[in-house]
């Protein structure tokens, strides 16, 4: 069964960016947030982006007006009743992921493909909050979703082939390298990310280098885009914080531990650029500056 329509529950930074990049591919596309407040920040970030492809003359004015009349905000889960697909991308509580879907799966066809974007909780353990667990995936994109060129597709042991490959077809379609993977914490990316990041936090406790130092040598040493605790500043520390401890939890080896000065940066609200500090000061975002910690 081809997928025509695609429905997204979630308009934060990761749902609006799956939206566009559906929209863009071509998809008529509903997303869902839990208020009007939310739904219309959302569709204002992604018209913004739009925009900024315009105006860098990666898109022409008709593309954008096209992929923007494609897209539907709501704020009822009954408007994801036509989809083929369904991307959840929701607070990643598993609590909340579960009633989500339990809401969703009556109003659904039997076909519809069920995928979370999930990015540590067992996508096994949602699919079984919902009638069709063959029919439940992971679809993992990254940040910034319209730039990074991955999604990584999970199958956990009850999903059946052709839903893993619809969805994995899906995603090339939406422009992205798609990448097979199994439901175990942090798939391939955030295994092997986390304790990279986790060993940066490591190294700054044990003073082996500055915030700086261990920024620039990653970056101009190993050609990373951005070194480690900026990277970490723009995921979110509570995230990493979160995906670390489910890691562990599953793994129960010491590289998957949240580091001391991670627990204490999030305790104290410092979760990096989305709340203006992190190993970071934002107060200045375009000249961000190294904070003193220890
Ligand atoms: N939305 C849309 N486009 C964006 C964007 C955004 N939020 N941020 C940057 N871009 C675009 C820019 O417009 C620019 O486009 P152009 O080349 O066509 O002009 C391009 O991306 C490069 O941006 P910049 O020149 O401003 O800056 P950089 O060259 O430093 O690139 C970056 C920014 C793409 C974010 C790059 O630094 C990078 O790749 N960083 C690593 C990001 C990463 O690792 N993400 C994964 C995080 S882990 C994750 O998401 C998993 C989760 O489970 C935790």
């Amino acid at each position: 069964m081809a997928i025509e329509k695609v429905g997204v529950a979630g308009c934060g930074l990761m749902g609006s960016g799956i939206a566009q990049v559906c929209a863009q591919a071509g998809f008529p596309t509903v997303v869902r947030e839990v208020s009007e407040e939310l739904v219309a920040k959302g569709l204002k970030g992604i018209e913004k982006n739009l925009d900024r492809l315009v105006e860098k003359g990666t898109l022409s004015a008709a593309e954008r007006d096209a992929a923007r009349g494609r897209l539907r905000g709501t704020t009822k889960v009954e408007d994801l009743a036509g989809a083929d697909i369904v991307i959840e991308a929701i607070i990643e509580q598993l609590a909340a992921k579960r009633e989500f879907w339990k809401a969703l799966e009556p109003l659904c066809a039997k076909h519809t493909i069920f995928a979370s974007n999930t990015s540590s909780l067992s996508i096994t353990e949602m699919a079984m909050a919902t009638g069709r667990p063959g029919r439940f995936v992971g679809m993992h994109f990254f940040n910034p979703v319209p730039v990074m060129k991955l999604v990584e597709v999970i199958r956990t042991i009850a999903t059946e082939d052709a839903a893993f490959e619809e969805a994995h077809a899906f995603a090339g379609r939406l422009g992205k390298t798609a990448v097979r993977t199994t439901d175990r914490p942090g798939f391939i990316v955030n295994r092997l990310l986390v304790p990279f990041l986790l060993d940066a936090i490591r190294a700054l406790e044990e003073g082996v280098g500055t915030i700086e130092d261990i920024d620039n040598s990653m970056k101009l040493g190993a050609g990373h885009p951005m070194g480690p605790l900026t990277l970490l500043d723009f995921v979110g520390h509570d995230t990493t914080y979160s995906i670390a401890n489910i890691m562990f939890e599953e793994f129960k080896e010491k590289r998957f531990a949240p580091p001391a000065l991670l627990k204490r940066m999030v305790m104290a609200g410092w979760n990096g650029r989305k709340s203006g500090r992190g190993f970071y000061d934002y107060s200045d975002p375009k000249n961000p500056k190294p904070v003193k910690l220890l």
